[in-house]
């Protein structure tokens, strides 16, 4: 893969915005591969004064939590309305997210997967990285070749994503998300972390060895996959 450093996440999300509104110039009904939680959202900031480009693309959601209230503020269903398709004015019907479109949970993965192929694939795919090395919620153990499905959270992401909940109980048990088969088909993995806590995640999923034990690694896989990191989350590369 190829690894970007630059001095701040404000100018990553430049970068990879830049990225964006060069794909969507290309090919206005782009389909972008949508990540939540803190790290894309200075790309979705930089893409602000580019909405009126972004009419027209198509988005799919990496994960989403199992067992949380439709409309809870903190399903990536609501973080997605609320981070992506307000401030960017999309219609919130061309965005997917794993999970929300009312079927039965058992085969959502399968729809998910079949709805995905319907629109061509994903074109650009961002991508952050859990302590534990997960893309998606890919956690320790998950198959290269696996597809969405239902999984379970591993306790270092619950107490890591905690600080959105109002008490770490709150944070659900399951979740749904793309497998890193699913993920690696996308035409373009566009990773990106920020600050020291990431360093050790980063140079695993960059030069450790490919390992399910370190889902991360998986982009290694991928003949087009960028980095964009932070200093400090690039000091433990070599
Ligand atoms: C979110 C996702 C996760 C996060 C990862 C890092 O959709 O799939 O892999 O990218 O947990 O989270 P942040 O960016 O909050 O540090």
């Amino acid at each position: 893969s190829e690894v970007i450093i630059v001095p701040s996440a404000r100018e990553a999300g430049i970068l990879v915005a830049d990225l964006i509104v060069g794909l969507v110039r290309r090919r206005a009904d782009a389909v972008l591969g949508l990540a939540t939680g803190s790290t894309p959202l200075p790309v979705y900031e930089a893409l602000v004064p580019h909405a009126a480009l972004l009419r027209d693309v198509r988005g799919f959601a990496l994960d989403e939590y199992v067992g949380l209230e439709a409309g809870h503020p903190e399903s990536y269903r609501s973080v997605i309305d609320r981070e992506v398709v307000a401030p960017l004015g999309l219609d919130p019907a061309r965005i997917r997210v794993p999970g929300d479109d009312g079927g039965p949970l058992e085969t959502a993965g399968e729809r998910y997967e079949a709805d995905l192929e319907a629109a061509g694939g994903v074109d650009l795919q961002l991508l952050g990285i859990g302590a534990t090395g997960h893309i998606g919620f890919n956690e320790p153990g998950s198959s290269f070749a696996s597809l969405t499905r239902v999984k379970t959270l591993t306790e270092r992401t619950r107490r890591d994503n905690a600080r959105f909940f109002a008490s770490p109980d709150d944070v659900p048990l399951h979740c749904i998300t793309q497998g890193l088969g699913t993920i690696l088909r996308a035409r373009h993995l566009v990773l990106l972390a920020f600050g020291a806590g990431k360093a050790e995640a980063v140079a695993a999923a960059v030069e450790g060895p490919l390992t399910a034990s370190h889902p991360g690694s998986a982009i290694q896989l991928h003949p087009r996959a960028t980095v964009v990191v932070d200093e400090e989350a690039a000091t433990a590369l070599r």
